[in-house]
């Protein structure tokens, strides 16, 4: 075993805690995970700048490899999540009433992904698979009447919300706006121009109450007047005669509504600019889209890293890439690093639609919380670059605005022209 040393609590003088590291591009970014990668994969920081509450520690360890990304992720036993999984600190109701199961252990992480996966299955999912298609034609049909806009408006950020309000079985446009209104705040409260003036706790705030009440009257409803729908078989999902109370069912709805929207809303932008920018690989994909698209996914995943966070806390003094870790610290798990990581991932800056393997930690780092919703992801994916690389190859598109923030790596617009 590779001998502990005792940390020196001195803060890594490349320090990722400032809110203007995270208001810089993803390529700025990477210039101090690509040193961190190298020199220090295990580094010590300041809180996070910008949390919604004093922090309780005096810092958090960043790890930057993919090695280190992977270990963190599939030993739960030592860092666990119940404890928070977000960057900084973040009021112990929100992470309860937002992150449902994700910020849980087992045994009660394994019984409530359990209950929900007896609803949310590969089946339902293929069920939808040609419906996701036609409203992927619909949204490009749309797109050629319009040759110029913003592509996160008239196309991003539509086929996601559909999709997961769709197998939730939430019908009303309306409400569908409304709810992914609120999910975007979850995420975006840390942005100036999202919280135009607001604190930025009332933006999170309003946000997860009204998603909250929304997922509540959703799931009465669906008791009363059960339908063929995802939200109908939540409310009737029994594991070990046991069921989702509504609470959990709130909750649960809450983290669909922030896990299946603004993620795959951003590969979608983010992919479009990228395959702009590497012309080549958008012909290869084209010439044989359906050979291709299978190992395509997983590097714009890779490529993308929609997701570009998240926490664990150790629940115990541990060794982590040579360092001790004391109980009760927190360990930040950069996944955009780990996808950059040159001990395993060959040329990673080219965006290789062939890569293959590719075991990129975008769906997370392979441990039991790994993303429940990647296939759906994939399969909105394929449908939506189908449709756009086939009917629509005039489209460009150009700088993309981004929200500041550590989560998730988010294009707030993006103009195009056709
Ligand atoms: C490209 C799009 C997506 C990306 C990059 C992504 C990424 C992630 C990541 C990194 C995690 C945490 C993994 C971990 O801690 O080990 C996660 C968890 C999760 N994701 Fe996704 N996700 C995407 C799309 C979706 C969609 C479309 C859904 C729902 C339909 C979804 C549902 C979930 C759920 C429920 C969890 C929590 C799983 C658990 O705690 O057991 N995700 N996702």
């Amino acid at each position: 075993m590779t001998a502990l040393i005792e940390p020196s609590r001195a803060y890594d003088p490349l320090s990722i805690s400032p809110l203007s590291f995270w208001s810089g591009t993803a390529e700025q970014r990477e210039e101090t995970f690509r040193v961190l990668r190298r020199e220090r994969p295990i580094s010590w920081h300041p809180p996070l700048e910008g949390a919604l509450i004093p922090p309780e520690n005096d810092g958090v360890w960043v790890v930057a490899t993919h090695e280190l990304v992977s270990y963190v992720s599939k030993n739960p036993q030592l860092f666990c999540s119940s404890r928070g999984f977000q960057f900084e600190e973040v009021p112990e109701d929100v992470n309860v009433a937002a992150g449902s199961f994700l910020g849980m252990d087992d045994p009660q992480h394994a019984k409530l992904r359990k209950l929900v996966s007896v609803a949310f299955t590969p089946r339902r999912v293929r069920e939808i698979h040609d419906q996701i298609r036609d409203q992927a034609r619909r949204i490009v049909d749309d797109l050629l009447t319009r040759p110029e806009g913003d592509f996160v408006e008239v196309v991003s950020k539509r086929l996601p919300m559909w999709t997961i309000y769709e197998m939730l079985g939430l019908e009303d446009p309306e409400k569908r706006e409304k709810a992914a209104h609120h999910a975007d705040g979850m995420v975006s409260w840390a942005d100036e121009e999202v919280a135009a003036g607001r604190e930025p706790g009332e933006v999170l705030n309003e946000s997860l109450v009204s998603l909250l009440m929304m997922g509540m009257e959703f799931a009465e409803e669906r008791r009363v007047h059960p339908k063929q729908d995802l939200m109908t078989a939540l409310t009737q999902a029994e594991v070990d005669g046991e069921r989702l109370t509504d609470d959990e069912i709130a909750s649960f709805f809450v983290l669909l509504s922030v896990a299946g929207n603004d993620t795959t809303r951003n590969s979608i932008s983010l992919t479009t600019k990228t395959l702009g920018e590497f012309p080549d690989q958008r012909e290869l994909l084209l010439e044989d889209y359906e050979g291709r698209i299978n190992t395509a996914l997983e590097e714009f995943v890779r490529y993308a890293s929609p997701v570009m966070t998240f926490r664990r806390t150790a629940t115990q003094d541990t060794e982590l890439g040579g360092q001790l870790v004391r109980q009760g610290e927190w360990v930040a798990m950069i996944y955009s690093s780990a996808n950059r990581d040159e001990a395993v991932f060959a040329d990673p800056y080219a965006f290789d639609v062939t890569r293959d393997p590719n075991p990129h930690v975008g769906f997370g780092g392979g441990g039991p919380h790994y993303c429940m919703g990647n296939f759906v992801a994939k399969m909105q994916l394929r449908e939506i670059f189908d449709q756009l690389l086939h009917r629509a190859p005039t489209l460009r598109v150009g700088e993309p605005t981004y929200l500041t923030g550590n989560f998730v790596r988010a294009v707030k617009s993006m103009p195009y022209t056709l």
